[in-house]
């Protein structure tokens, strides 16, 4: 969408910091031996007790085989994105559990994803994982009206290459607001210059994803878990933002 009244700005706020909570919240119950499926139940409790909505619950994008079944996704070490939870799947000491939340709020949707490592790091996911978090803050510094949405993916590219990381073919980011997703796609892998302009007012969801080896991805057998086709594990970080006249406001911290 594109914001522009007070209403719109106000929403979008409000909304923003309850997924911020929710996220952070549900970050904390991150333990060895809990079930992805208590995350889940968890973030779906907090968000309705604030007053949003779940957005990714019952989700269907075109092409989807069927509904996406829970609030969360819960993605580990190799998978990417979309991880459906699940009370037989078990976090353990030494995962990368990434955990992707959307909402919405009096009828405006958000969407954020962090990604934490449990217990203590090591070297190369310590280097996964910070490299991420610095392709978004790159990616948010290269989001500035009157560029494209390649500079995103341009940003993105720079740090994954700076840091030998891969970039996650196929997925990226896009337009929010009035949706789950709106376009347009944002790809991670842009190149600078390229695609839509970027105006005034847009709502963006911006997230990177990288790799410990190489980009390419294959869906799992549930039909949503992405997975690192080399087995390697990835990272993601995503927040909302809009972008206005004085630079972008980040909404989901
Ligand atoms: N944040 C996710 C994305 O942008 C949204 C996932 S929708 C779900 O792709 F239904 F897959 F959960
Ligand atoms: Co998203």
């Amino acid at each position: 969408m594109i914001a522009t009244t007070e209403e719109d700005f106000k929403n979008l706020r409000a909304g923003g910091k309850v997924l911020a909570g929710v996220l952070a919240d549900t970050l904390a119950q991150v333990r060895n031996g809990v079930a992805t499926a208590e995350l889940d139940l968890f973030a779906e409790h907090a968000i309705r007790a604030r007053g949003g909505i779940p957005s990714f619950l019952h989700y269907q994008p075109e092409g989807a085989a069927y509904p996406y079944p829970a609030a969360l996704c819960v993605s580990i070490n190799s998978e990417v994105v979309h991880g459906i939870p699940r009370a037989e799947r078990v976090i353990k000491e030494g995962d990368i559990v990434s955990l992707d939340l959307g909402l919405s709020y009096n009828g405006y949707f958000l969407d954020a994803a962090r990604t934490m490592f449990l217990g203590t790091a090591d070297d190369q996911a310590r280097l996964l994982i910070d490299g991420t978090k610095e392709a978004l803050a790159a990616a948010l510094g290269a989001t500035r009206i009157g560029g494209h949405v390649g500079d995103i993916g341009d940003a993105i590219v720079r740090i994954a290459r700076a840091r030998n990381l891969g970039v996650v073919e196929e997925l990226g980011g896009h337009a929010v607001g009035r949706a789950v997703h709106e376009r347009p796609f944002i790809a991670n892998d842009g190149k600078q210059g390229e695609g839509e302009v970027i105006v005034s007012g847009m709502v963006l969801a911006i997230e990177p994803m990288l790799a410990e080896g190489k980009g390419a991805v294959v869906v799992a057998e549930d039909e949503w878990t992405y997975i690192m086709k080399d087995g390697k594990r990835a990272a993601h970080f995503e927040d909302t933002v809009i972008v206005t006249e004085k630079g972008i406001e980040i909404l989901t911290r």
